[in-house]
């Protein structure tokens, strides 16, 4: 079977790490809150199931799916990677799709695009370059004793250019992330995403433009931004 778009074999697993507790956002396990009337999870899990053979979802314990998504779930684990690691482990797809459930709005375009990139080169991210200014907060040891002290200091500039933010999908080669994720337990790494464990091993991950609309809902300002945006993305 061809999937829409791409001329990838139905060999591919979309693998959704949802087992946070959403510490941050205050309202219980994120990938149960609703956005426009859809969790989360069930953004995401609509999105991906066109372009896959199969959805797996790992879920904090004791949690079920909300009723209604195309998906199996498996428990999580304590962080993410320890999740993402169980969830490859639960699929034989030749390629997988892993996509952060606190990242509702995917573009299929990117999908696509993640996909491609992953059967050619074995690992590949959605990223944008950046667009702010970066610079790194005074360490408070270097402040004059007259500074207010709790106010965060403009430290060492870091030059933009060149620099990516991550985000999710990325997709891998199932054996190469398996292997990338066995290293880092062998090693003691904890990373917050997946590419990262593969640049480790000095294996080349493609770079694939993300979009704006992918950003992670993590604090309440990130969830009005979400709902805000909602009604226009439902109505595309
Ligand atoms: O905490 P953060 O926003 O970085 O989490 C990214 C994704 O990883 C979320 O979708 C979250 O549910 C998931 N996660 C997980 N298992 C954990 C911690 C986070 O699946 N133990």
């Amino acid at each position: 079977m061809s999937l829409p778009g791409t001329n990838l074999p139905s060999t591919v697993a979309a693998l959704i790490p949802a087992a946070g507790s959403g510490s941050r956002l205050g309202q219980g396990p994120k990938a149960y809150v609703e956005v426009g009337a859809l969790s989360l999870l069930g953004r995401s899990v609509a999105a991906l199931a066109p372009y896959v053979g199969e959805v797996i979802v790992a879920l904090p314990a004791g949690m079920e799916l909300p009723p209604g998504l195309n998906a199996r779930c498996i428990v999580g684990g304590p962080t993410r990677q320890a999740s993402v690691h169980a969830l490859l482990e639960a699929t034989d797809a030749r390629f997988v799709l892993i996509h952060d459930a606190a990242r509702p709005f995917l573009p299929p375009e990117v999908i696509r695009a993640v996909l491609d990139a992953a059967q050619q080169y074995g690992a590949a991210t959605a990223a944008l370059p950046v667009a702010d200014t970066l610079v790194a907060q005074q360490p408070d040891a270097q402040k004059p004793d007259a500074q207010q002290p709790d106010a965060p200091l403009w430290g060492a500039l870091t030059p933009r250019e060149g620099l990516w933010a991550v985000q999710t999908p990325q997709g891998f080669d199932r054996e190469l992330l398996l292997r990338a994720h066995r290293q880092a337990v062998q090693d003691g790494i904890q990373a917050t995403d997946d590419a990262g464990l593969v640049a480790r091993l000095g294996l080349s991950v493609a770079l694939v433009p993300g979009d704006a609309r992918l950003f992670k809902v993590t604090t309440p300002g990130d969830l009005a931004l979400a709902r805000a945006l909602a009604p226009v993305w439902d109505s595309r």
